[in-house]
């Protein structure tokens, strides 16, 4: 039988598995010293939030999947850590770079309409205000057919289905974190005019697909530094290690801001630093990917993402660091030094 834990296991997955929407918001939130506390109770809260707010707008599908980052994790919780918990590694190629930035808690959420994912924004917003310090925001919205900014379909070969969830969630290898996952973001700045000045047939060699159609290159036409061959990858035994990625494009005119916020879900980090180490550090097949000479990461960060229930049951808080106890007051006579009662 499927009982009220199974349930809410799926729906938690379901939140990371969804299909892309056509909004979403991302914080990424550093904690407070002392904001501990409170950010726990927020935790403890998010599932009544994101239903209040979700309720009100019917059809807007609205999901927030919560990233908790490696120091955050010993500052909230006792107990065992997710087995592949690290900081976010960066990666300095001879050409590119992806700095690493600061991020305790990663706030993904999604859903059909803005409004609803402003509002469950707000409502965490104010639930952190003193405790937290929301260090990036980021609208993201749908453009086209899925595009990016560079105008290509994003998301393509993405996994479906079975393979998605094990591409995606943590399984038996780490049992006790079985069915979270790790996401790692980076907010990309593209630059347009550079991009723009390609023609479009050099452009579809960049990424490896056409623009209109969105058909793969065959592997003869396809250059080994277009992104889609680096991101292709092919462990030794022949199988192909994908992420879940949930990409959306950010902008502004006014700055000539123009951007992409990536977001993959992996069960292991690893697949994903692997991806990034071929795109910055290159390989035996490409110097580096290509994308990068029109894109720049200006954040990196990795959080865990619970399985579901765990936010609702949250471990205990760890044990506060041991303050040594002040010397008790010594009255030389053998008494506790507090008086007398009279
Ligand atoms: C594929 C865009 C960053 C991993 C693609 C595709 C586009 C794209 C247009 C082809 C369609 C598709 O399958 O989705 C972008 C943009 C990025 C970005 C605009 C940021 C500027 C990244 C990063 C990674 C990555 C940082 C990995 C760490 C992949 C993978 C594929 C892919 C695995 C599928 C390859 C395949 O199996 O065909 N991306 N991407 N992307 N990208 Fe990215």
């Amino acid at each position: 039988s499927v009982g009220p834990r199974t349930l809410s296991i799926m729906s938690e997955a379901q939140q990371i598995l969804d299909p892309l929407t056509r909004a979403a918001r991302f914080l990424v939130v550093t904690i407070d010293d002392g904001g501990e506390s409170s950010v726990r109770e927020l935790l403890a809260d998010l599932s009544g939030l994101r239903r209040s707010v979700g309720f009100r707008v019917p059809g807007a599908d609205l999901s927030c999947v919560t990233g908790i980052g490696s120091a955050a994790w010993d500052r909230l919780f006792a107990g065992p850590r997710p087995a592949e918990l690290h900081e976010f590694p960066g990666f300095a190629g001879p050409r590119h770079q992806a700095p690493t930035t600061p991020g305790d808690l990663l706030f993904h959420i999604k859903a059909e309409a803005q409004d609803a994912c402003f509002e469950l924004a707000m409502a965490i917003g104010e639930r952190l205000r003193g405790a937290a310090t929301i260090v990036d925001e980021t609208v993201g919205f749908r453009y086209f057919e899925q595009r990016d900014l560079l105008g290509f379909v994003d998301g393509t070969e993405n996994p479906e289905g079975a393979f998605a969830a094990s591409t995606a969630l943590i399984g038996a290898e780490d049992a006790a974190f079985a069915g979270g996952s790790y996401v790692v973001v980076q907010k990309y700045l593209h630059d347009l005019e550079a991009w723009n000045a390609l023609p479009v047939s050099e452009q579809e060699r960049v990424i490896g697909r056409s623009k209109l159609g969105d058909y793969e290159m065959s592997d003869a036409e396809k250059p080994l530094n277009s992104h889609v061959a680096v991101n292709t990858l092919i462990d030794p035994d022949g199988t192909q290690r994908q992420i879940l990625r949930a990409n959306m494009p950010f902008g502004s005119v006014r700055e000539s801001e123009f951007g992409t916020y990536y977001i993959a879900y992996a069960a292991t980090p690893s697949v994903t630093e692997r991806m990034l180490e071929r795109m910055f550090l290159g390989s035996d097949e490409a110097a580096y990917d290509r994308i990068l000479d029109f894109s720049t990461p200006i954040t990196g960060t990795l959080f865990f993402t619970p399985p579901a229930g765990f936010l609702d049951d949250l471990p205990d808080p760890p044990t506060a660091p041991a303050v040594p106890e002040p010397a008790p007051a010594s009255s030389g006579d053998g008494s506790l030094g507090i008086g007398t009662l009279k």
